[in-house]
């Protein structure tokens, strides 16, 4: 596919989250990091009151009209950028006709966020071409409404944001009720991270997912009935202990996967700041068990494949990483043994389930890259 004549090129990144799962929704801390996989955006205006999308890896062109994006709040593929134009108009910022060109190395369904790439590059060209300097968080915001609305997972911020604050070489510790964040170097000496793709294809990912956030809601509004607090986040875990009666037993699993992982991001943080990867590993294998067994969002796959990844003596921790449902893992494995490590777990993992793990290589990147062609 040519990409001469376009006048930008932008890009944002997948991510893996280190830990804090499922807890963004809840006002808790994550821990995402954006990747070196992302989605390219080259872009031009074209001086008409359209969006030519083009992929390169597709022969297909799509044309939006930007007089009447609803339309395609349904169509696979392109309800993303309509949508993203659609909101980033409706947030008071100009859009113009431009003619796009996507190439996404997220790799789709895995896990990793292809789609806020996809929502966040978009945006960031969109503003590029209309001549207006974004604030990157802003552009998460709206990225993060438009697959609410026009994917239809009740998402939270973590994946958009991490999308487009990466910062190479560094963790975001992201507060998501304040949005207040703090930039952690991933400094893991001898150590690095592996991501495992479990290859299952998944579906019903977005119900299942909009189930979990009701029962986290239904277990706020329960315990706001004695507890003077805001969100799940605030509550300590030997409050819910206290309170605990007032929640049906799922919901209560629910409850108590969301704060104790509070609680692990929070330990998490001091060690890495601290250099304890031991212990950091650690406690990615507790927040994978309570996935598993009180948030109950790994399925047989997930699970087979990061205890295969805990099982292997150069692994100091692993978990499934993103909404869960299938997906990938992330683990901290040995450099040295990094080989036998993917060997060990891609044969361990195939014969229990049927399926072939991918691994995945990829740096810890940037988050939103704008370049003039
Ligand atoms: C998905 C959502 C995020 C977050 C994770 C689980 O990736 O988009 O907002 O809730 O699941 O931590």
């Amino acid at each position: 596919m040519n990409k001469e004549g376009y006048s930008y090129r932008i890009s944002a990144a997948g991510r893996v989250n280190l830990i804090g799962e499922h807890v963004d929704y809840c006002g808790g801390q994550v821990m995402p990091c954006a990747l070196s996989l992302k989605n390219t955006v080259w872009a031009r205006p074209n001086g008409e009151n359209v969006l030519r999308i083009r992929w390169t890896d597709l022969p297909e062109v799509a044309v939006l009209d930007l007089g009447d994006l609803e339309q395609y709040r349904d169509k696979q593929h392109i309800k993303y950028h309509a949508g993203c134009a659609a909101l980033w108009r409706e947030a008071g910022h100009r859009v113009v006709g431009c003619d796009l060109l996507m190439d996404c190395t997220v790799p789709f369904g895995s896990g990793l966020s292809s789609s806020a790439a996809i929502e966040v590059s978009t945006i960031a060209a969109l503003a590029t071409v209309a001549g207006e300097k974004f604030d990157p968080v802003e552009v998460a915001l709206v990225a993060q409404k438009a697959e609410q609305e026009y994917a239809g997972v009740r998402c939270g911020v973590m994946d958009q944001y991490a999308s487009a604050n990466g910062r190479a070489g560094y963790a975001i510790l992201l507060d998501c009720a304040t949005l207040e964040r703090e930039y952690i170097p991933v400094r893991l000496g001898d150590y690095t991270l592996v991501i495992a793709d479990c290859k299952k294809p998944h579906s019903l990912v977005a119900s299942k997912y909009n189930e979990r956030r009701e029962e986290v809601e239904e277990a706020l509004r329960l315990l706001k009935k004695r507890l003077a607090v805001n969100s799940l986040a605030e509550v300590k875990p030997y409050l819910l202990e206290e309170y605990r009666t007032l929640l049906p037993a799922v919901i209560y699993r629910r409850a108590k996967h969301v704060v104790e992982e509070c609680e692990r991001v929070r330990t998490a943080a001091r060690l890495l700041r601290g250099g304890d990867i031991e212990g950091f590993g650690r406690l990615l294998n507790a927040s994978h068990a309570s996935l598993r067994d009180l948030y109950e969002v790994t399925g047989k796959e997930l699970d087979s494949l990061a205890f295969a990844a805990q099982s292997h003596p150069a692994c100091l921790g692993s978990r499934m990483t993103g909404a869960g449902f299938g997906g990938c893992t992330v683990s901290v494995v040995k450099k040295s043994a990094e080989e036998d490590f993917k060997a060990f777990v891609a044969e361990k993992y195939a014969r229990e389930t049927g399926y072939r793990a991918a691994f995945y290589s990829a740096e810890i990147g940037d988050g939103i890259v704008v370049e003039k062609e």
